[in-house]
């Protein structure tokens, strides 16, 4: 009779814990595919990825001028800009198009050691282009690149 009830209670415990993992995964579900979704919607685009990048490699060269450090490599590959998808309705306009070469240029002529240009012009320069673009083409972070500008 012992045993008899023992296997019963186990049983039991046994069903409890099906339920129980059960309950589990069609609880788990929902929140996992909120999750993806929120990845999804917060993907920044290829070219916003890029242009973070732009952004990261000029605030650590920034502190190296300032450091009166000469930044000898650009690792970034710019020839990017011209294939990367853009977000939000973004698209390569008129303005983007007469913008982006002089970009390009006055962003690796910061690492052109034979320039005659001094460093921290050339950087000014670098950045300026960055905010020529951005006054018409994506205004949102113009506050930010101010701020890449060395005084
Ligand atoms: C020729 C135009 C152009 C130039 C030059 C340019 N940008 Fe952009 N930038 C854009 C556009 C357009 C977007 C929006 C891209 C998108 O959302 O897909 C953008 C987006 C950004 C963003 C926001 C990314 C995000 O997370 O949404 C930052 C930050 C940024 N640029 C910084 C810079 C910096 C720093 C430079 C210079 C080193 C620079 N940009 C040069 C046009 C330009």
């Amino acid at each position: 009779m012992v045993f008899y009830l023992n296997n019963k209670v186990f049983a039991f415990a046994v069903m409890l814990l099906l339920c129980f993992s059960c309950k589990n995964e069609t609880e788990h579900k929902p929140v996992e595919e909120e999750k993806k979704q929120e990845l999804i919607m917060y993907q920044p685009s290829e070219m916003a990825s890029l242009m973070n990048g732009m952004y990261a490699y000029n605030l650590q060269i920034r502190q190296q001028i300032i450091d009166g450090e000469t930044p000898v490599s650009m690792p970034l590959d710019l020839m990017k800009l011209h294939s990367a998808d853009m977000s939000n309705g973004h698209a390569r306009t008129a303005v983007w198009n007469s913008k982006i070469d002089g970009f390009i240029e006055a962003q690796q002529t910061i690492v052109d050691t034979l320039s005659n240009i001094e460093l921290k012009q050339r950087y000014n320069a670098a950045i300026s282009n960055c905010l020529a673009c951005h006054k018409t083409e994506c205004t949102g972070p113009i506050p930010k690149i101010k701020k890449l500008l060395i005084q």
